[in-house]
């Protein structure tokens, strides 16, 4: 029998145990465990019944669209732009992103085009490109390099075809990959809109701009101020929310565009809504209060998932490191660890762990249309189960990564 054989039967005999123990264990969504909620449970009656803005305003009453004054401030703190240029949502950032797609389409429509493509950083956000499935729109996937997105590649396609439209970005802690766009990759996104023939969308999704996992913070330039710089501000929208910094469900949600870009899409919103949630807006400025506030808020987050991203780490490094089955990232924030086994492995991989009780995102989900030309990328989200279940979980997967590579060898 030679080594590998040998290695082969002992992790067959292993992967068998694991289907027998009846596991069931979950790595799929990148959701907060209820340790990180608890922490944010004091919003429920901070207000104790004071509902009357400096300005007179009751938030409970309807009206103020783009949100209250001193929750587009929060907002401006923490996207580091101006107060007018923020506007606050609902619980959902993804819903503010569907909804100003949604707008821009109706926008490019009535200017007369039919075809529209969004260019995708792979691997990326599922649910950035569910939208552009709802509304029809192409998919280009681009690959995102060691300081963001390939922007040779994207500086191309755009001046080329004027059908492109827009971009997904996850620019800080991306999800998957946990990467932060460097200057110079910003500054070239900024100026995207010039090499377009007829108008460019920037979707910035920052949803994990706080999300620190070690003590420092990662740089991002301010994509607005570069953008009004080369007078391309009308065609950025930034956007995040509170989802992952107190509660998932039931946040409050931030989009950030020029005061012009903002009144057009209050045209939009105004015919399906007359406001949002101003009492959940005036709680989480009492709750937060500010940056320093969000910041504080934030070192308790790390301190409960950090012990996760490391035990997955060591997991990972422990039992595949030099042993060239598998490369993984280590990001210093955000909420997922991206892994790439050998091409053509991913979908067997989640399939066998599935098996033996532990859940992955399903393979190819990172990509436009669920197609991972490669078959190589497993998103890991660790923050939602416990550290016994995510021993136990990472125990399964990389049994899973080694035996389906060894048994393609
Ligand atoms: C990049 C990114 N954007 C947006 C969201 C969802 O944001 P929200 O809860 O504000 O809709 C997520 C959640 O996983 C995400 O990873």
């Amino acid at each position: 029998m030679s080594k590998t054989e040998a290695r082969l039967a002992e992790l067959q005999i292993q992967y068998d145990q694991f289907v027998e123990a009846g596991l069931k264990l979950d790595l799929t969504r990148g959701k907060p465990s209820a340790e990180q909620l608890d922490l944010s449970n004091e919003l429920d009656g901070i207000l104790k019944g004071f509902y009357i803005l400096q300005d007179g305003t009751d938030v409970r009453n309807y009206g103020g669209i783009l949100g209250i004054p001193e929750a587009r401030k929060l907002g401006a703190d923490l996207l580091g732009v101006s107060t007018d240029s923020v506007m606050v949502g609902g619980n959902s950032s993804l819903t503010l992103m569907y909804h100003y797609v949604a707008h821009k389409v109706r926008q490019w429509r009535a200017a007369g085009a039919s075809e529209f493509k969004f260019l995708c950083p792979v691997p990326g956000y599922d649910r950035h490109f569910t939208i552009c499935e709802d509304f029809d729109i192409e998919m280009i996937n681009v690959p995102l390099l060691a300081d963001g997105p390939d922007m040779d590649m994207i500086e191309k396609l755009v001046s080329e075809d004027a059908a492109i439209k827009g971009i997904w970005c996850v620019p800080k802690y991306a999800n998957p990959t946990g990467q932060t766009y460097s200057r110079g990759v910003v500054e070239r996104i900024a100026a995207l809109p010039l090499a377009a023939a007829d108008g460019f969308q920037i979707m910035w999704d920052n949803a994990y701009s706080v999300h620190d996992l070690e003590g420092t913070t990662e740089d991002l330039p301010d994509l607005l101020a570069l953008a009004a710089e080369k007078g391309t501000a009308d065609q950025v929208a930034i956007l995040a929310s509170t989802s992952k910094i107190t509660l998932a469900g039931a946040g409050i949600s931030f989009l950030a565009a020029t005061p012009a870009q903002l009144k057009a899409f209050e045209k939009y919103l105004s015919a399906q809504t007359i406001g949002f949630d101003k009492v959940n807006q005036l709680r989480h400025v009492h709750f937060l209060e500010d940056m320093d506030g969000i910041k504080a808020h934030m070192v308790k987050h790390r301190d409960i998932i950090k012990p996760k991203f490391d035990l997955v780490l060591k997991k990972l490094q422990d039992h595949l490191g030099g042993k060239d089955l598998a490369t993984w990232t280590t990001p210093a924030g955000g909420y997922f660890i991206s892994l790439d086994t050998k091409p053509g492995l991913a979908s067997e991989v989640v399939a066998m762990a599935g098996a033996a009780g532990v859940k992955l995102t399903p393979a190819g989900a990172t990509y436009p249309y669920g197609k991972d030309p490669d078959n190589t990328n497993i998103r890991i989200a660790p923050t939602y189960p416990s550290i016994e279940e995510l021993d136990q979980a990472m125990d399964v997967f990389v049994t899973c990564v080694e035996l389906a590579t060894l048994g393609t060898v």
